[in-house]
C-alpha cells in the first residue's frame, strides 16, 4: 500500500494523499510519499518493537454516549511501556478506520505514552499510528 507522509506535521496518509493534511490542514503539496516508513523504524531498531507497536483495546459498550453506539479505541505505546520524557517521547497518536484517517491525540512528555478515540465512525478495521520523536513510525491494526 503506498503511504504518503505531511512534511509539515507528520500526519500518513494511505493509498492517496489527501487534498489537503487533515491534521493540520497542509497543501497537499507538502506530502512526500514513503511507502517504507514502518519498516525503516523497524530495521533502524530492531529491539525497539516492545516499547513502539502500539497495544490496542477495543470497548464496544463504552456507555460515554448513550444516545449512540460509542466505540472506545483505547490505545497504548508498547507492550512495555514507551518513556515520556523531553528527549525522547511519543508526539502523536493517529487512527484511522479502514485506513481512513478519524483523529489524532497528541502527547506531550508530562502524560502516558497512550491515549483514548471514542469513534462515530463504524468500519471493519482500525489501524493506529504513533510517532516517537526518536524512532519514528510505528503501527498495529485491529478488527472491529
Ligand atoms: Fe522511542
Amino acid at each position: 500500500m503506498s503511504v504518503y507522509v505531511c512534511s509539515v506535521c507528520g500526519h500518513v496518509e494511505f493509498s492517496e494523499p489527501a487534498s489537503m493534511c487533515p491534521a493540520c490542514k497542509s497543501p497537499k503539496d507538502k506530502f512526500t510519499r514513503n511507502d517504507r516508513i514502518f519498516e525503516e523504524s523497524a530495521e533502524k531498531s530492531k529491539e525497539a518493537a516492545v516499547k513502539h507497536i502500539p497495544a490496542i483495546k477495543i470497548n464496544k459498550s463504552c456507555g460515554l454516549i448513550p444516545e449512540q453506539s460509542c466505540f472506545d479505541i483505547i490505545v497504548r505505546i508498547g507492550a512495555t511501556l514507551h518513556p515520556m520524557e523531553s528527549a525522547h517521547f511519543i508526539q502523536f497518536i493517529d487512527c484511522y478506520v479502514d485506513d481512513a484517517y478519524v483523529s489524532r491525540v497528541m502527547l506531550t512528555p508530562g502524560v502516558f505514552a497512550a491515549g483514548c478515540f471514542h469513534l462515530k465512525t463504524h468500519g471493519s478495521k482500525i489501524k493506529i499510528v504513533e510517532n516517537c520523536n526518536l524512532h519514528g513510525y510505528w503501527k498495529a491494526e485491529a478488527d472491529l
